[in-house]
């Protein structure tokens, strides 16, 4: 995740979507070309036209070298099956697309997204067991790592699941403010310090006025 000095992710209007430097587009797509899949949110895809790729060619070929598929498979958390039939994702079909939807989501929506070649895996509650879904995605697409791009309020899903093993946030020198500004984890939040999720700082390194930051998650213990 990209990250402002204030800790917002976009604007309070969410025009802007990108403001990191090349040198942050290329670690998305460093880190893209070590995962053999890609989770975002249904409102990321949308608004920011992500297909998913690999990065271009530099990046294939580290992909091959590391023994994975020439694309990652694509997954999309969209609880609601919401995500838009005209979202940029549906025009590329490098590879598959999952769509993880909740157990309330309406039949015409799966159909649609069914019909636009998503894999739609429905949960059997209302909620998305990301848990599950992460192993059905080890056992029918050989995913082992996996890598999650935002936004906010998917991220605090993944967090409160204890499903987080690495943070990559690169702080970038900007202030965007706003109350209604998304943030690296959005949702329902941890109500008690103590439940709180716990990292260790990993490593920090500087390029120009970023601070590209790697956390490793703590877990708790005993
Ligand atoms: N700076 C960065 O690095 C960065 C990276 C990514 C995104 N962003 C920004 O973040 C904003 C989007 O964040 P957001 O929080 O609004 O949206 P989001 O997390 O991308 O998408 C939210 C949607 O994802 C689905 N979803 C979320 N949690 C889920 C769960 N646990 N199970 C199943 N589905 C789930 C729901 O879809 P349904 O509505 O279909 O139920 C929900 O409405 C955009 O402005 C984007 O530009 C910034």
């Amino acid at each position: 995740m990209a990250m402002t000095a204030d800790g917002k992710i976009a604007t309070a209007n969410r025009a802007v979507t990108t403001f990191g430097s090349a040198r942050d587009a290329r670690h998305l797509y460093e880190l893209r070309a070590t995962a053999d899949a890609i989770l975002c949110g249904a409102r990321t895809v949308e608004e920011t036209g992500a297909t998913l790729g690999n990065g271009g060619e530099i990046h294939r070929r580290a992909r091959l070298r590391r023994g994975l598929a020439e694309y990652p498979v694509r997954v999309i958390a969209s609880e609601s099956a919401s995500i838009s039939s005209s979202a940029a994702i549906w025009q590329k079909s490098f590879s598959p697309v999952v769509v993880l939807a909740g157990g309330t989501a309406s039949k015409r929506n799966v159909s649609r997204l069914t019909k636009l070649g998503a894999h739609v895996w429905v949960a059997a509650g209302a909620e998305v067991d990301l848990a599950l879904m992460l192993g059905r995605l080890r056992s029918e697409f050989g995913v082992r790592r996996l890598l999650c791009e935002g936004g906010g309020g998917l991220n605090d899903a993944l967090f409160r699941a204890g499903l987080v093993d690495e943070l990559h946030l690169t702080l970038c020198p900007r202030i965007f403010g706003g109350r209604q500004s998304p943030t690296i984890a959005d949702g329902l939040g941890f109500p008690r310090l103590a439940d709180a999720a716990l990292f260790e700082l990993k490593s920090a390194k500087r390029h120009g006025d970023e601070l590209f930051l790697v956390y490793r998650a703590v877990r708790p213990t005993g």
